[in-house]
């Protein structure tokens, strides 16, 4: 039998409620699919790793990491011991750039079950991916800081878009939207006041749309397109955007379907050259962590994405299968966020004792 190594990286706060979770759906997933976990956890990434060490990782946390089938990861941030962009850009983004994680792709539906805070839509009527750029664009290291502390003080930070950063995105997009029923692409842009770098992903998005004619290919301004998802999420499949558009639309979207609880994330490098990361879209939530009431269904879907990139395509679906089997049932156990009074444990084992 196939043996899949996983590394685990619980991190902060909810990260470390719902990876159990994650791990349980996960093991049940194997026993009946038939395959094997070996799985090893690791405590770095985290606020109370840093500070004990005054780093966010270990200095060979690459050579770690590097060999490992996927990542199974939480969520990092404490801000209140660790200010975020020294335990962001010190673990999380980290991981993204150097495992050359360029994909981060972020399921959108309306889950049976779930109310949308949208007036009238049942599932079906929101159903997409948005695909995010994951390692340029507005997400810099250029940039400074000049006459600091006097009147002159200015603050300079890059957008940085590369053509293979930008095509392959695309590309990834585009091959996505060739292979659903609907086959259409939605590009985000704000070219009308962003004038260099924006301009330069629309010309990227027509040539690179030239391959594929098959796909129906629109774009929006960030602004109205954010409008849109709210009011007209049906008219979307594939939406492809920059690093900060794809994060923001990635908490507007599942905002519409109910709460960003149960959203999911892979963080991709489709080439294989170094292991891609699964995490949910949310983050370490500290106003809920340590009451036991975070929603695992987010962590549990990214459980289901790792199965079908680590090759067990009908596990992943099994475990999409009992997330939907569950919450569409009138006595599942509802987290708060779902409008019940559920533990993270309740539905976690729902969840588990649902997949065959
Ligand atoms: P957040 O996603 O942690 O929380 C936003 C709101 O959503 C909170 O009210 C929270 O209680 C709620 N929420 C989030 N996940 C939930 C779940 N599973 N079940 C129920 N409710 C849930 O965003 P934030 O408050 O902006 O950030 C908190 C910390 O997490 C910060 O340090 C931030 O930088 C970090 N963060 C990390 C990641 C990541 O690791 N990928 C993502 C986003 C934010
Ligand atoms: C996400 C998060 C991260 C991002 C933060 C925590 C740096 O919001 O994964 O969506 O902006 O990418
Ligand atoms: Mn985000």
């Amino acid at each position: 039998t196939t043996t899949h190594r996983i590394a685990v990286i619980p991190g902060d706060g909810i990260g470390k409620e719902v990876v159990p979770e994650g791990l349980r759906a996960l093991a049940a997933a194997a026993k009946t699919g038939g395959f094997g976990l070996d799985l090893v956890e690791f405590d770095f990434a985290s606020a109370d790793y840093y500070l004990e060490h005054g780093k966010m990782l270990p200095d060979d946390w690459f050579e770690r990491l590097r060999d490992f089938d996927a990542l199974f990861f939480g969520a990092v941030g404490w801000p209140d011991a660790v200010p975020d962009h020294v335990s962001l850009w010190g673990s999380l983004l980290q991981f993204r750039r150097r495992f050359d994680q360029y994909v981060s792709l972020r399921p959108v539906r309306l889950l049976p079950g779930v109310a949308s805070p949208l007036a009238g839509r049942v599932p079906g009527d929101v159903d997409f991916l948005v695909v995010r750029e994951n390692t340029e664009g507005e997400y810099s290291s250029i940039g400074g800081k000049i006459f600091e502390g006097t009147d002159r003080e200015t603050v300079v930070q890059e957008t940085v878009m590369t053509r293979t950063g930008v095509d392959r995105i695309l590309k990834y997009a585009f091959d996505l939207a060739r292979a659903r029923p609907r086959q259409r692409l939605t590009s985000a842009t704000k070219s009308n006041g962003i004038s260099i770098s924006m301009p330069y992903w629309d010309e990227r998005v027509e040539r690179v749309a030239e391959g594929y004619p098959d796909v129906a290919t629109d774009k929006y301004h960030i602004d109205i397109l954010a409008a849109n998802f709210v009011l007209h999420p049906d008219w979307f499949d594939v939406v492809v955007a920059s690093n900060l558009f794809g994060d923001i639309l990635s908490d507007l979207g599942p905002a519409c379907t109910g709460t960003i609880g149960v959203a999911p994330s892979a963080n991709i490098n489709p080439e294989r050259t170094f292991p891609s990361l699964f995490e949910p879209v949310h983050g370490s939530a500290p106003d809920i962590a340590g009451k036991g009431i975070a929603n695992p269904v987010g962590q549990i879907w990214c459980a289901s994405m790792m199965l079908e990139h680590l090759g067990e395509p009908a596990a992943g679906a099994e475990v999409l299968r009992a997330i939907e089997d569950v919450l569409g049932r009138a006595d599942a156990p509802r987290t708060p966020d779902l409008g019940g009074n559920a533990t993270t444990a309740d539905l976690g084992i729902a969840i588990a004792d649902a997949i065959r």
